[in-house]
């Protein structure tokens, strides 16, 4: 097994898109940041030099990170963050995960610009479950701001309102044909005849789930989030913002160029978002050419896909029922500990001591999320780990509830308690080894919406999804414990429910959150502290000696009320 060994520098670089040069906040000035390839069994140590002028931590986006949680990155659950001119360590090694992963900050918004693929092939000398693809291409899909991302988080926190809408999706960093001063920079995946292309498609953009479509071709589904899956084919992919599918795509059509496309999916209901449309070429080398040699200008234009439209549920649904695991499921089947808990948006009333124009959420109020009506807020000194740790008290309480204070009901007689949540740095605290459910239930209060639930630290299990109020009685006989897919990420029925299941075999301080970005700034997140179990083997590693601690809060916190 390899030990892989790099250099971050998270610095700010010229970026220029949509016709304008921008100051981004970069990894080594590349924009998307480096791909990282390696294989399962290698260790990563990633060296994070911060030249930016921000604080800033590197996740890991689903790696495992087996008794190394404090490599795992969320600012203030495992780590302070990383100052301007200092640095931090991260090492850690993949254990028994294959296929796509990724890593970006965790702190504000500047994943907004800094994140990269992260590429787990099998171990060395291992194969593929599925025959070995020609090509591999990664496909990040993004968002891109005419501003800094930072500033739309810094105006949208002073204001209370949701926060500005992207102004470009983008495909590997470029917007593509469609957007203005943007067809040079179109990203082109080049293919053959006959021959078959990996792509390992990731959604990084930060507010919108997105579908994915190639003109003319067939996708066969082979993995998510770095598990395999019982593959499957389909035309068009939904990912929620951190979720990743593998794909085959096979060059069986007349050698041409098509568009693969990505736009929203976007289930709230009276929200604006972006409607745009991000593409890239997908190119026969064979491609007919008028002239030789064959420039971009010589081909005949890209074929364009049809795309869902922006509120089509139904085919979200009919997608998400076609993940299988591969195999049977070690799916946990008896249950030590049973949670339910509630997504969604709330409303909080304009402090008395606030001016209104910092409150200008819909009625004169400010947006706020919440799970279990607990409004997430975190330590702002300190991280959770390190408290947990070295038993330091006052920073987090271990009273996150397993339940919704009052009964809940989707249909709309909520109580009106559910639409302004407290804030609270509460955990839930897991022994280790017990077997975990969680249902999560979106709470239709001021808007329902598909919620991309991310757990750190674990990969679940997601044992049945389903619309309206999840029925304990009537849902229960419809769990899939037999193959049920494995995912790190779960897009939460709009108006519906999902069932995930783990075991808590990761000691550490794990955040499970939405990752629509600004519903974390606005609280959707809860944090599951698992406790060391008997031994070494069952507990986390002593911390690294550069781990940044007991750093100055930072100004990005969402409502401060
Ligand atoms: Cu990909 Cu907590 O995030």
């Amino acid at each position: 097994n390899k030990v892989h060994e790099h250099q971050f520098v998270v610095q700010a670089s010229p970026v220029k898109r949509l016709c304008k040069t921008h100051n981004t906040i970069t990894v080594n000035g590349q924009f998307p940041g480096p791909t990282l390839e390696i294989n399962n069994g290698d260790t990563l140590v990633v060296k994070v030099i911060n030249k930016a002028r921000y604080n800033v931590t590197i996740h890991w986006h689903g790696v495992r990170q087996m008794r190394t949680g404090w490599a795992d990155g969320p600012e203030f659950v495992t780590q302070c963050p990383i100052r301007p001119g200092e640095s931090y360590t991260y090492r850690f090694t993949i254990e028994g995960q294959e296929g796509t992963l990724w890593w970006h900050a965790h702190s504000s918004w500047l994943r907004a610009t800094v994140y990269g693929a992260l590429i787990i092939r099998p171990r060395q000398g291992e194969p593929y479950p599925f025959p070995k693809p020609k090509r591999e291409t990664p496909i990040l899909l993004g968002e891109w701001w005419d501003t800094n991302p930072i500033d739309v988080l810094r105006e949208a926190t002073r204001t209370g309102a949701a926060p500005n809408v992207s102004d470009a999706y983008t495909i590997n960093g470029q917007p593509g044909d469609l957007y203005k001063c943007s067809s040079k920079g179109t990203t082109v995946v080049p293919i053959d005849s006959g021959e078959t292309n990996l792509l390992r498609v990731i959604n990084a953009a930060l507010n919108q789930p997105l579908f994915f479509t190639v003109a003319n071709h067939k996708l066969t589904v082979v993995g998510a989030d770095a598990s395999y899956l019982k593959p499957f084919t389909t035309t068009v992919l939904m990912l929620g913002p951190g979720q990743t599918t593998d794909v085959l795509i096979t060059a069986d059509q007349p050698p041409s160029q098509y568009y693969m496309a990505a736009r929203a999916y976007q289930s709230a209901q009276n929200a604006p978002f972006d409607n745009t449309t991000t593409t890239a070429i997908l190119q026969y080398k064979s491609a007919t050419c008028s002239k030789s040699p064959c420039s971009k200008s010589h081909h005949t234009k890209p074929i364009m896909p049809p795309l869902p439209a922006y509120n089509d549920t139904n085919t979200v649904t009919s997608f998400s029922a076609k993940f299988r695991s591969p195999r049977k499921a070690e799916v946990p089947t008896e249950i030590d500990e049973s949670l339910f808990v509630t997504v969604g948006l709330g409303l909080n009333k304009c402090p008395p001591n606030f001016r209104k124009r910092r409150c200008q959420g819909p009625n004169g109020t400010r947006f706020t999320a919440s799970m279990n009506n607990v409004s997430f807020a975190l330590p702002n000194n300190i991280s959770i780990l390190q408290a947990h740790q070295q038993g330091i008290p006052g920073v987090f309480t271990s009273d996150f509830p397993a339940r919704p204070p009052v009964k809940f009901d989707y249909t709309g007689n909520v109580s009106r308690s559910l639409w302004q949540p407290n804030r609270g740095t509460k955990v839930y605290k897991l022994k280790y080894g017990s077997r975990v459910q969680v249902v999560l239930q979106d709470t239709n209060i001021v808007t329902s919406e598909n919620h991309p639930i991310h757990l750190h630290g674990y990969d679940f299990y997601i044992v049945a999804q389903g619309f309206g109020n999840f029925n304990p009685k009537k849902d229960s006989s419809k769990f899939n414990l037999i193959d049920p897919p494995m995912r790190n990420t779960v897009a939460v029925p709009v108006n519906g429910w999902a069932v995930i299941r783990f075991v808590a075999d990761n000691p550490g301080a794990w955040i499970m959150h939405c990752h629509l970005d600004v519903h974390i700034n606005w609280g959707l997140a809860m944090v599951f502290v698992v406790e060391n179990g008997v031994g070494k083997l069952q507990s986390i590693e002593p911390p690294p000696a550069d781990l940044p601690l007991n750093h100055p809060i930072t100004e990005f916190r969402g409502c401060q009320h």
